[in-house]
């Protein structure tokens, strides 16, 4: 099993450039299936998430063709399968993508169940809801959501009882080829949302008012071919952020959209960081003790719940006594006890997390439980004092293009290892 050894006290300086969003990349793979013409996506994370997606869409039988690290060629028009493969869907939730597209297209669509994850139950019934107030017949048979609406899906009105990106984007794919108009009330507006809307926009769909709480769609029959480039993701930039302020660094960010990250960057600045903006990159500068503040995870442009973990391991070197509310996932404190074996002083009550600041963190063994909190588990580690050994990273290259190689070249102590002799020899090198 891959982990990460870390030699903690290094402060991060210097530059590092952002890739495309996860988050959206994997809606619009999904979506790319939608027109039977070619579709040429660029700028998509070189991540495990979107490699397995990229297979799963081979698997229903679209061509596939990977240009290269972050390009590739979809064509939708050889799909003769319109069920998806279990084995895809229990590595990746957002499989589920592929129902409102395969609904939308061929007006059927079978996709296994998406069982919960570290993070929380995540059931899907405004999914479901949203399906068949186009019309469909949705069921579940043999662990699998059988959709079908074999006279065509009609637009309607449909309010979302709880403000959901997932179910937003996977309506919005479905009634952008239903007939007549869809509104979505009280709808997700998070960067990937428009960044989908955009990207089915520029293949024809009619999509307008995304990034707003209201979106109105007018279906449309075809969607045809583009060519389209995947928004910077703004968590990995969160992350970075706050990998310089925890190991009071200074890191220029670049290739980002400082208007997503304006609510991280509000947090830095509130404990006591810097933050330059410029068109397309953010530099934080941590010259000083951190300061304590409260944070509470919301729907975007709030403080996005994928950024929790990272706030809470700055804070847990805080001058002071600061309160994290996650409000979204019920079950997103499992660093808690990693970042206690460090030295951090956490106690977590229902969905809050009261942290007291301590003068420091101390090297240890620790499993990353999540994608996000994994990530921040090795800025804990890059924060401490000694040897910090972070196992279970797989899920850390599920969502981080090349983690270890972007924090070497900031200065980070840090190695990919798979053995014990590989331990060694990292301890031996840093003496
Ligand atoms: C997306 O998950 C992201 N995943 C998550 O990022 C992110 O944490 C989340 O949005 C919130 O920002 C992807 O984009 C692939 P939701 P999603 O539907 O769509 C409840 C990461 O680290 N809900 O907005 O699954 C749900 O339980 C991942 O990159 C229902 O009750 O999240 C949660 O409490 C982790 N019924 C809330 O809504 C539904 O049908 C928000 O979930 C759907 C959601």
């Amino acid at each position: 099993m891959d982990q990460y050894i870390i030699k903690g006290g290094n402060p991060l300086v210097g530059e590092v450039e952002i890739g495309g969003a996860k988050n959206a990349a994997l809606a619009i793979l999904a979506a790319a299936i939608m027109t039977d013409d070619t579709v040429r996506l660029e700028n998509l994370p070189d991540v495990n998430d979107i490699n397995v997606l990229l297979e799963a869409i081979g698997g229903i039988g679209a061509k596939v063709e990977r240009v290269d690290r972050h390009t590739a060629v979809i064509n939708g028009s050889t799909i003769g399968d319109i069920s998806v493969d279990y084995e895809y869907i229990k590595k990746i939730r957002a499989s589920y993508y592929l129902l409102g597209a395969l609904l939308g297209k061929y007006k059927k669509a079978e996709v296994p169940l998406p069982g919960g994850c570290n993070i929380g139950s995540r059931p899907i019934d405004l999914h479901l809801k949203g399906f068949r107030a186009l019309g469909a017949t949705v069921d579940i048979k043999y662990g699998a959501i059988v959709a079908s609406a074999p006279d065509g899906l009609h637009g309607t009105h449909i309010f979302m009882d709880t403000v959901s990106v997932g179910a937003t984007i996977n309506i919005m794919m479905a009634a952008s080829m239903a007939k007549g108009n869809t509104i979505i009330e009280n709808a997700a507006k998070e960067p990937h949302v428009v960044d989908t809307a955009n990207f089915l926009n520029s293949m024809g769909a009619n999509i307008k008012g995304a990034g707003t709480d209201v979106i109105r769609i007018r279906g449309v029959e075809m969607l045809h071919s583009t060519n389209y480039s995947i928004v910077p993701d703004m968590i990995e930039a969160g992350t970075y952020m706050f990998a310089a302020a925890a190991t009071r660094g200074d890191i220029v960010i670049k290739n980002v959209i400082p208007k997503h990250l304006e609510a991280i960057t509000a947090k830095l600045e509130e404990i006591g960081c810097e933050v330059e903006e410029f068109d397309d990159a953010v530099r934080v500068i941590s010259a000083k003790k951190l300061r304590r503040t409260h944070v509470k995870t919301l729907p975007y442009p709030g403080y996005p719940t994928d950024m929790q973990p990272q706030i809470a391991v700055a804070l847990a070197l805080a001058s002071g006594t600061s309160i994290v509310t996650e409000s979204i996932f019920e079950n997103r404190f499992k660093y808690a006890d990693e970042l206690t074996r460090m030295g951090a002083c956490v106690k977590v009550e229902g969905n809050t997390a009261i942290i007291d600041g301590v003068d420091k963190l101390t090297g240890a063994r620790v499993s990353a439980p999540d994608l996000r909190a994994g990530a921040a588990l090795v800025i804990a580690g890059l924060a401490a004092e000694g040897i910090t050994i972070v196992d279970d990273i797989v899920y850390i290259q599920r969502g981080y293009e090349d983690f270890e190689g972007k924090l070497k070249s900031l200065g980070a102590e840090i190695e990919r290892v798979t053995s014990e002799k590989e331990i060694q020899k990292f301890k031996l090198r840093i003496g």
